[in-house]
């Protein structure tokens, strides 16, 4: 497919940003890497370059197999004090950096290794791009026994929630966890959305990354990428 204004597919734009966020690599280093079709473009990239790089960190079990098939070395989070920088997509940013993430499942994950770098350059095509949070379902990482009360909670914020499936069953993270993916919500303030659902007995993670923004957004547009800092 192609973006509504862009002749390039949806698919080039995310190679393009998966090329540029080689940029940020710094030589000698290890990388925090995210999960999804984009920073797998960012993967196949990073394979380009691997003799240069100590190795990856990685945000998902999918991510860990795609470095290793490519001769990544992946390390553990917990060994790993900090890292340079983590390059992750998103599947909504705004003009603020404040993005939904958590499309993959992998978002709980993603927020460790986040948390862990001194930069994070987020890497999106134009599609991703919105005003206020909320177009694309937020999805929330919980315990199960939580679900319905989670669910109760997100209704009286004028949200409806539902459990992920893969196929006919609930979907487990790699956590062991369940998603709750919520429609209907608009979030104009990120930060305290994203301190107050934290609060919430039985939520693992919050999709929304504000106290964890963008540090860099590389934007993938008809006119190239654009660097949004
Ligand atoms: C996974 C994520 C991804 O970064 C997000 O879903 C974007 O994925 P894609 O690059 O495939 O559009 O948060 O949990």
């Amino acid at each position: 497919m192609t973006t509504s204004d862009s002749p390039l597919t949806q698919d080039a734009l995310k190679t393009l940003v998966g090329q540029a966020a080689l940029h940020y690599v710094e030589p000698g280093s290890i990388v925090g890497v995210g999960t999804g079709s984009t920073v797998n473009k960012f993967i196949d990239a990073l394979a380009g370059i691997k003799d240069r790089i100590r190795g990856a960190v990685s945000s998902s079990e999918a991510s860990t197999q795609r470095l290793r098939a490519l001769g990544i070395e992946v390390l553990d989070a917990a060994e790993v004090p900090s890292l340079p920088v983590y390059i992750d997509g998103a599947d909504e940013i705004d003009a603020h950096g404040y993005m939904v993430k958590g499309g993959g499942a992998a978002l709980t994950r993603e927020k460790i290794v986040a948390a862990l770098a001194e930069r994070f350059v987020c890497i999106v095509d134009e599609s991703k791009q919105v005003a206020t949070l909320g177009r694309f379902p937020l999805p929330v990482e919980v315990i199960p026994m939580a679900a319905a009360q989670i669910s109760r909670r997100f209704a009286q914020l004028g949200g409806t929630a539902r459990l992920r499936l893969a196929g006919d069953q609930p979907l487990v993270t790699d956590n062991g966890q369940r998603i709750l993916d919520v429609t209907g919500l608009a979030i104009s303030e990120p930060l305290a959305f994203e301190s107050q659902v934290n609060q919430w007995p039985g939520v693992v993670t919050v999709g929304v990354f504000a106290h964890q923004k963008a540090s860099v957004c590389l934007l993938g547009t008809a006119q190239g990428v654009q660097t949004i800092a």
